[in-house]
């Protein structure tokens, strides 16, 4: 009898999922409609939703700002190395300023995201899909069917690299600022990677040449409001799989991570880049630097929240096929924190489940 009521319960959820996907209208478009109440199957559970931490309530400890002005300066550089260590270390999350990048960019693609979620349903719907991996998709929640709870967010999401899609795929409404700014942030990606290469003690190119700035996906998230912001989340709490990952927002608050015990807010710097670290880079770099959990709170803003992230990942993985900690950082004194792992273990780990996904970094750490 039990097993019967649950099934039900599953069987109906399914369906109101399923409804909500082939509408195509996506939270927006919820949102728009002007309901007052959100469905069940974004209701997440009680011990989340009772984590949750409104913004800017109690903050005292905020992620560390790192000026990258004078990065190319012989007598400022070793600081700035030694800044952007200690923060991928200690917090995995930083903002840089000074990064290169005209704050008009910045702007324009915000903007340009912002319209394209903001085009009329007959416009958007059409490229509503859920095929993942290549090519361009806009979907709402993109792990929609493999978690227990559906978040308060839309994404549109192009994979940039190593198979760029046809220019003319991308969304009419951002197109040309999804491609400047996929150009934008590769540089400041591969700028901060030198950093952080060299504060490992490694030479600065030596992540690039392990090409990871070769596998890029661009995502353009939109967090509308939500009517029921204490029922749901905007995006739940998880780690980025990747090396190292490049956001920028816009006003509207909302990303908070995971510092200790604590949620801390992450308040957008006017002209900044928010840059952490993922869980590949945490496990290359032996532990050194910290893989941290993030989340967005949902939005009780009545303006969307926006968020441009570029995930930058291994494209080619070492000859036979594994990826574990750097050699060159391994001695008798310290020795692997992680075993090796294939390029099938983690996609099936990304793959395999929603974004609440056990860590990969759970799974390969060496008991000692
Ligand atoms: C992500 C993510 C945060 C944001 O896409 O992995 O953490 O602010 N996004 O949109
Ligand atoms: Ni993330």
């Amino acid at each position: 009898m039990a097993a019967k009521n649950i099934d039900a319960t599953l069987y109906d959820r399914m369906k109101e999922v399923k409804e909500f996907d082939e509408s195509k209208m996506g939270v927006k478009g919820l949102s728009d409609s002007g309901i007052t109440s959100i469905p069940q199957f974004f209701i997440h559970d009680p011990q989340t939703l009772s984590d949750l931490k409104p913004p800017y309530k109690h903050t005292t400890t905020t992620i560390p700002t790192i000026d990258l002005s004078h990065i190319n300066s012989a007598a400022h550089r070793p600081k700035i190395v030694d800044q952007v260590k200690s923060a991928a270390k200690n917090f995995g999350f930083f903002q840089v300023t000074n990064h290169g990048v005209p704050v008009s960019v910045l702007g324009e693609t915000v903007n340009a995201v912002k319209a394209f979620h903001e085009q009329p349903h007959e416009v958007k719907s059409k490229y509503y899909k859920r095929e993942e991996g290549k090519g361009v998709m806009y979907a709402s929640n993109n792990d929609l069917y493999r978690t227990t709870a559906a978040s308060w967010h839309d994404s549109l999401q192009v994979w940039m690299s190593p198979e760029r899609p046809e220019v003319e795929e991308i969304p009419e409404a951002c197109r040309e600022e999804v491609v400047a700014w996929d150009l934008h942030a590769t540089k400041v990606a591969e700028d901060v990677m030198e950093l952080l290469s060299e504060g490992l003690g490694l030479e600065g190119r030596r992540f690039k040449e392990l090409t990871f700035s070769d596998k890029r996906a661009l995502l353009g998230h939109c967090y509308p409001y939500c009517p029921q912001p204490d029922r749901t989340v905007g995006i739940t709490a998880h780690t980025d799989p990747g090396i190292i990952t490049v956001l920028l927002q816009n006003h509207v608050p909302g990303l908070q991570v995971r510092h200790g015990n604590e949620w801390l807010d992450v308040k957008p710097v006017p002209g900044g880049l928010i840059i952490n670290v993922g869980d590949l880079l945490q496990i290359t770099s032996n532990g050194e630097y910290t893989s941290v959990q993030h989340r967005v709170l949902a939005n009780s803003w009545k303006e969307a929240r926006i968020s441009v992230v570029i995930f930058f990942n291994l494209s080619k993985w070492r000859e036979d096929g594994y990826c574990g900690p750097l050699p060159e950082l391994l001695s008798p004194e310290k020795p692997p924190v992680y075993r090796d792992f294939t390029a099938q273990e983690f996609l099936e780990n990304f793959y395999g489940k929603g974004i609440d996904t056990k860590s990969l970094i759970e799974k390969i750490t060496i008991k000692s």
